[in-house]
């Protein structure tokens, strides 16, 4: 009996550390890119959606997915996985956090910003923006 509480305990502490490790995993923007401000206004966003899902369409689906959820053919080999966007883990970071992962990337996600132009990136912003599940 006492040995079987052990074995409990044990597993506690084990889930206790690699749920901590996993927190600690979790990518998070610098405390400056939260205030980077969309420099595409209200009237004008769904214009920039629409542009923003063509160049999801070429450059990212590959790997997040048509719907954005992460599971593109380019993302079944990769670790970590590339994000399902449609999370509210993804959707309650501020613009500029997202805006600022495009642009520097991690791990297997492309760095973009040598790539897209910065209306380019603030596009696909607000493209992401439409997979937030109401
Ligand atoms: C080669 C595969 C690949 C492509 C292409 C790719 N991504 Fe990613 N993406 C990833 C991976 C892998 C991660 C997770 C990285 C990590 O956590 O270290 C990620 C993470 C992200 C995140 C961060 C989510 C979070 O954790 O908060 C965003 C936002 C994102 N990608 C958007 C995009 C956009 C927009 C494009 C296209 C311009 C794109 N990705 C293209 C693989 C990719």
């Amino acid at each position: 009996m006492k040995k079987q509480l052990l074995y409990i305990f044990g597993a506690i502490v084990f889930l206790g550390v690699m749920s901590f490790t996993f927190q600690e995993d979790r990518w998070k923007a610098p405390e400056g890119a939260k205030d980077l401000k969309n420099p595409i206004n209200a009237s004008n966003k769904s214009a920039s959606a629409t542009k923003g899902a063509k160049i999801f369409k070429t450059r990212c689906m590959v790997c997040h997915g048509k719907q954005g959820k992460g599971d593109g053919v380019g993302g079944k080999a990769l670790t970590p996985k590339p994000q399902n966007l449609t999370l509210s883990m993804v959707q309650s970071q501020s613009d500029g956090e997202l805006f600022w992962k495009i642009t520097n990337g991690r791990n297997d996600m492309i760095k973009w910003g040598p790539i897209l132009s910065e209306e380019q990136r603030w596009d696909v912003v607000n493209y992401v923006r439409t997979f937030k599940t109401k």
